[in-house]
């Protein structure tokens, strides 16, 4: 659980932007693998639960296809509330509507939540990492990583952390982390043909994680 007062100032340095709620992360204590995602969506606004909306039950597929359960992964994201736009629509009488959708977080947004994932990796000291699509990679080995690029491939190295809240720079940790970036799972919603990939990644992804779950 994280400490109250590390949340409430990370909600505090939130509050400029425009995203709502706050979302856990959720898992054991010494998981199998941590999946560090991108932001909450409504769903799980709503519930409280990560990666429970549409996305999450494709992530189930995924982690049914490894052979590992829900209990054995830790769940965080690079922000824990929902980033959202809102977009004018005319309704059916010629009213207009708001709506709320998601949109990716900024890097302001990114670093307002830094020290949640900060504190999440210290303290779990994951023994592996599973990043998803371009923002969970990026958040913790930087802009010169692109998931079409390292999807696939595990990754041996320190990941980045808040220097401190005041001048919001980025350091890197101390210690390296074997980190596996894969697509998110959302991404198949707009590019179907990347399941076929993700399946690849997952088979790669199997073979390292034989070393740490025994026979
Ligand atoms: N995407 C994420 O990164 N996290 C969620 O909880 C849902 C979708």
């Amino acid at each position: 659980m994280l400490p109250k007062d590390l949340v409430e100032r990370c909600k505090k340095r939130m509050e400029p932007y425009n995203c709502e709620g706050f979302v856990h992360g959720r898992g054991p204590g010494d998981p199998l693998i941590m999946v560090v995602g991108e932001a909450p969506g409504e769903t799980e606004i709503h519930n409280g639960m990560p990666f429970s909306g549409r996305a999450g039950k494709v992530l189930d597929e995924f982690f049914e296809y490894l052979g590992v359960s829900r209990e054995e992964i830790y769940f965080t994201s690079t922000v824990r509330s929902r980033p959202f736009k809102i977009v004018h629509k005319e309704g059916q009488g010629g009213e207009i509507i708001q709506k709320k959708y998601n949109r990716a977080p900024n890097m302001k947004e990114q670093l307002a939540h830094a020290p949640i994932v900060d504190y999440e990796i210290r303290h779990i000291k994951p023994k592996q990492i599973v990043t998803l699509g371009n923002i969970g990679l990026q958040r913790l080995l930087g802009r010169k990583y692109t998931i079409s690029e390292v999807h696939g491939k595990l990754i041996h190295a320190p990941v980045r952390r808040l220097k401190d809240m005041d001048t919001n720079e980025w350091t890197l940790t101390d210690r390296e982390y074997a980190i596996f970036p894969t697509f998110h799972p959302a991404s198949i919603f707009y590019n179907r043909s990347l399941l076929e990939k993700i399946h690849r990644d997952l088979d790669e992804l199997k073979k390292h994680l034989k070393g740490d779950k025994g026979p």
